[in-house]
């Protein structure tokens, strides 16, 4: 199988990857990279489990293929945080027992974050239709609506 080298900007720092021409951005973000905040869920583009920021706009990374990445920039789980200090939206989630298993957490956050960047006071129809491609098996979504709404009234997604 093919491999190429492509050169992406993940989480503010360049990297140059050999990657096999098959190789799905999730795959090359948990294998290349250990960037295992980025979760395996369906592997089909149901659950919203592996979202990350491509460009700035949340995608399904086992949707994707690392080839596609190639001179653009990536945003995981592990980027929202600046050195030890968590954003106010992941501090949101914690404060509002928005996560239990956390399967479900790093894409939240992600398709979250996307949100409040591009609307920092969304509604909360905004919020459950900016949520809608990710699923959660524990906690019902209440409390994780409400930490977005939280974070949203705290000044946004940082
Ligand atoms: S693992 Fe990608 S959508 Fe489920
Ligand atoms: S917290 Fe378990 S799947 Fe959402």
């Amino acid at each position: 199988m093919a491999n190429h080298t492509i050169t992406v900007t993940v989480n503010g720092l360049k990297e140059y990857l050999d990657v096999p021409s098959s190789m799905t951005l999730l795959h090359m973000l948990r294998e290349k990279l250990a960037l295992t905040g980025t979760k395996n869920g369906c592997e089909a583009g149901e659950c919203g489990a592996c979202t990350v920021l491509v460009d700035g706009e949340p995608v399904n990374s086992c949707m994707m293929l690392a080839v596609e990445v190639d001179g653009r920039e990536v945003t995981t789980v592990e980027g929202l945080a600046r050195e030890d200090q968590l954003s106010a939206l992941q501090e949101a989630f914690v404060a509002h027992n928005a996560v239990q298993c956390g399967f479900c957490t790093p894409g939240m956050l992600i398709s979250a974050h996307a949100l409040l960047e591009r609307n920092p006071h969304p509604t909360e129809d905004e919020i459950r239709e900016a949520l809608v491609g990710n699923l959660c098996r524990c906690t019902g979504y209440v409390r994780i609506v409400q930490a977005v709404q939280a974070a949203a009234e705290e000044g946004g997604a940082k």
